[in-house]
């Protein structure tokens, strides 16, 4: 029988529990991933108690909180605190989702938070994204046009303009692309759910005049057809976004150039 067994760098060791002030009555536990590769020690699992009463209502809150007053050595990244900038991915509570969207309260029990899986990790909550940034800036995502600019702007019809809906509001957050299994065996070759969303923006674009040629980069075993339609993707996007029919839009487009 084959056995499985993880490297003994990444079994966790004994983790630290931070407690809350004894005034404390309302306490919610933050159990945090800590790891950071460059000491040489193995991760670990901390627990933070934090006072909801002297808390924001979101899990994003509590980490601030957490790194402003109890370990300022906690490493994460955020920016926008609002759903817009897609720096707060992390796995909470079991699912890939936006840490200042997340109410706390929407958790029971104790709140879990790794960072995304399937990614090297360059310190704790933060992923290293060089690969999913270099395999988006492959699908040249920007217009690509040999028809000189007009005066004014490259115009759309109503119609044109509603296939970019659903589109255009992705904020590469990679919530969807570290949820896919096909991406967690094959993510450097595989170019992922939300790589794929950004390459259908373009070729659904009615000003983009380079839709063959995206369509012929796309059309390989690894590049798109690692995809299973297992859609976790969709599944997770806190976005409310929908990468899997992205995926099978692009499958479509192919097949009917045929
Ligand atoms: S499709 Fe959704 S989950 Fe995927 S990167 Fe875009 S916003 Fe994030
Ligand atoms: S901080 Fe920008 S999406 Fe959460």
């Amino acid at each position: 029988m084959v056995e499985f067994s993880l490297p003994a760098n990444s079994k966790p060791g004994p983790g630290k529990t931070f407690k809350a002030a004894p005034e404390a009555t309302r306490i919610k536990r933050f159990i945090i991933y800590r790891y950071d590769p460059d000491s040489g020690d193995n991760p670990r699992l901390d627990t933070f108690e934090v006072d909801l009463d002297r808390c924001g209502p979101m899990v994003l809150d509590g980490l601030i909180k957490i790194k402003n007053e109890i370990d300022p050595t906690l490493a994460f990244r955020r920016s926008c605190r609002e759903g817009v900038c897609g720096s707060c991915a992390f796995n909470i509570d079991g699912t890939n989702t936006l840490a200042c969207i997340k109410a706390i309260d929407d958790i029971r029990g104790d709140i879990k938070i790794y960072p995304l899986p399937h990614l090297p990790v360059v310190k704790d909550l933060v992923p290293d994204l060089s690969i999913p940034y270099a395999q988006y800036a492959s699908i040249k995502p920007w217009l690509q046009s040999d028809t000189p600019p007009p005066a004014g702007e490259r115009r759309q019809s109503t119609d044109e303009r509603a296939k970019l809906d659903g589109l255009w509001e992705c904020i590469l957050c990679f919530s969807c692309q570290t949820s896919c299994p096909s991406y967690w065996w094959n993510g450097d070759r595989y170019l992922g759910p939300a790589i794929l969303l950004q390459a259908y923006r373009w070729i659904a674009d009615s000003r983009d005049e380079y839709t063959g040629e995206r369509l012929d980069d796309l059309n390989d075993p690894f590049r798109l057809y690692r995809c299973h339609t297992i859609m976790n993707c969709t599944s997770t996007c806190p976005k409310n976004l929908n990468p899997g029919l992205a995926v099978a839009e692009i499958k479509d487009a192919l097949i009917r150039r045929q």
